[in-house]
C-alpha cells in the first residue's frame, strides 16, 4: 500500500513532481488553510505532512495520526510545530534551512534602507497627488553608509545581513547567545557586544533569532528605550521576538525613527497602533519570497518527506536523534 501524504495548502507545482511518486496525495491546492478540525481529520492516515508556518502542528494533531513518520515544513522557522511531541512520538521533523538565506537577507536591508530613506511614505504622498515641488527637505532620512548597524542572532542569515553591511561600509556589533569563533568574526568584521551596548550604540537593529521559550518578548520597552532618537529597528524573524505594543509606542512616542517589519505577533493582523503610523514599512510575511526561493523551499520539504518516506536520513532533520534511534 501506498504511503498517504498530506501538502497542507498550495505548494510550486515542483514540490508535487518530486512527491508524486512517492504516495498517495491529498493536496489542498489552496492558500487558505485547513481548519484545526479538518486539518487533525486530514493527518489521520497520513504517514507525511508537508506543512507550511501557518499550521499547528500540535501533540493533539500526531495523536490522531498514529502512521506519522515526518512533518517536513515549509520554512527555515519550526515554531508552528511542537517538535518535543513530536520527538516522543518518533516524528521527523525537518525544515528548510540554507535556501532561503540570501533572499532573506536581500530583504532585511530592503526594509533598513527603505525605512531610512522613507521610501514607501514617499511614495504614498506621490501616489496621493501631493507632491507640488521640489524642497530641500522633502522626506529627508537617515544615511545607512558608515553608521552602525547591530544584528542580535548571527545565525545564516543575521551573517548573510553582516556581509551586506560591508558593502555600506558600515560598523558591525552582533549579540547571541553564543559568541562567534574569532575567524568568522573577523571573517564578517563584526564585533560581538551585549544586547545593552547594541541597542545603545546602533543605529539599525535587525532580529535574526528563531522564537523559542526563551526568545518569546526577547525585545521589550527596556530595549527599545535605550535605541538612539534617530535609529531604525527592523524585524524579518518571528513577530512574537518582539514587544509589538511596546515598538508601536516606542515608535509613537518618536523615541526611535523608524522601523521595517516583516511578521507580526498575530500574523495576519497588525496592530491597528502600527498601521497608523507613517515611519513604519510593512511587509506581509514575505522576506524568503522570491520565485526561485520559495521553489527551492517547496522541493527541499518534499524532499526530506519523500527521504524519510524510503527509510532514509532526511537532508534537514531538525529532530535528527528521532531518526537515528530507528
Ligand atoms: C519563514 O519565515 C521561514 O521560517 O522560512
Amino acid at each position: 500500500m501506498q504511503a498517504k501524504i498530506l501538502v497542507t495548502r498550495h505548494v510550486y507545482p515542483e514540490a508535487i513532481d518530486v512527491l508524486s511518486g512517492s504516495g498517495e496525495l491529498d493536496y489542498n491546492d489552496s492558500s487558505t488553510g485547513l481548519g484545526h478540525d479538518d486539518l487533525i481529520a486530514a493527518a489521520a492516515d497520513k504517514a507525511a505532512i508537508v506543512s507550511q508556518l501557518t499550521d499547528p502542528m500540535t501533540a493533539e494533531l500526531m495523536d490522531a495520526a498514529p502512521e506519522l513518520k515526518v512533518i517536513a515544513n515549509v520554512a527555515v522557522g519550526f515554531d508552528n510545530i511542537d517538535v518535543p511531541a513530536a520527538t516522543e512520538r518518533g516524528i521527523v521533523v525537518t525544515n528548510t534551512p540554507g535556501v532561503l538565506t540570501d533572499t532573506t537577507a536581500d530583504f532585511a536591508f530592503t526594509l533598513l534602507m527603505a525605512a531610512a530613506r522613507r521610501v514607501t511614505e514617499a511614495e504614498r504622498f506621490l501616489r496621493d497627488g501631493r507632491w507640488q515641488q521640489w524642497e530641500i527637505d522633502l522626506f529627508s532620512g537617515h544615511d545607512i553608509h558608515h553608521h552602525t548597524l547591530g544584528i542580535v542572532g548571527l545565525g545564516r542569515i543575521g551573517q548573510g545581513v553582516a556581509k551586506r553591511a560591508r558593502g555600506f561600509d558600515m560598523r558591525v556589533l552582533y549579540h547571541d547567545i553564543v559568541r562567534a569563533p574569532a575567524n568568522v568574526e573577523e571573517e564578517l568584521g563584526v564585533e560581538f557586544v551585549s544586547k545593552e551596548q547594541l541597542f545603545r550604540e546602533s543605529d539599525f537593529v535587525s532580529i535574526h533569532v528563531p522564537l523559542t521559550d526563551d526568545t518569546r518578548h526577547f525585545v521589550g520597552a527596556s530595549d527599545l528605550a535605550l535605541m538612539k532618537q534617530s535609529a531604525i529597528f527592523v524585524n524579518t524573524a518571528r513577530g512574537p521576538v518582539v514587544d509589538e505594543q511596546a515598538l508601536a509606542k516606542t515608535l509613537a512616542d518618536g523615541a526611535i525613527a523608524g522601523a521595517g517589519l516583516d511578521v507580526f505577533e498575530n500574523e495576519p493582523v497588525v496592530s491597528p497602533e502600527l498601521l497608523a503610523l507613517d515611519n513604519v514599512v510593512l511587509a506581509p510575511h514575505i522576506a524568503s519570497a522570491s520565485v526561485k526561493t520559495r521553489t527551492r523551499m517547496c522541493v527541499m520539504a518534499a524532499e526530506n518527506a519523500v527521504a524519510v518516506l524510503a527509510g532514509q536520513q532526511p537532508p534537514n532533520p531538525v529532530n535528527p536523534h528521532v531518526f537515528e534511534g530507528r
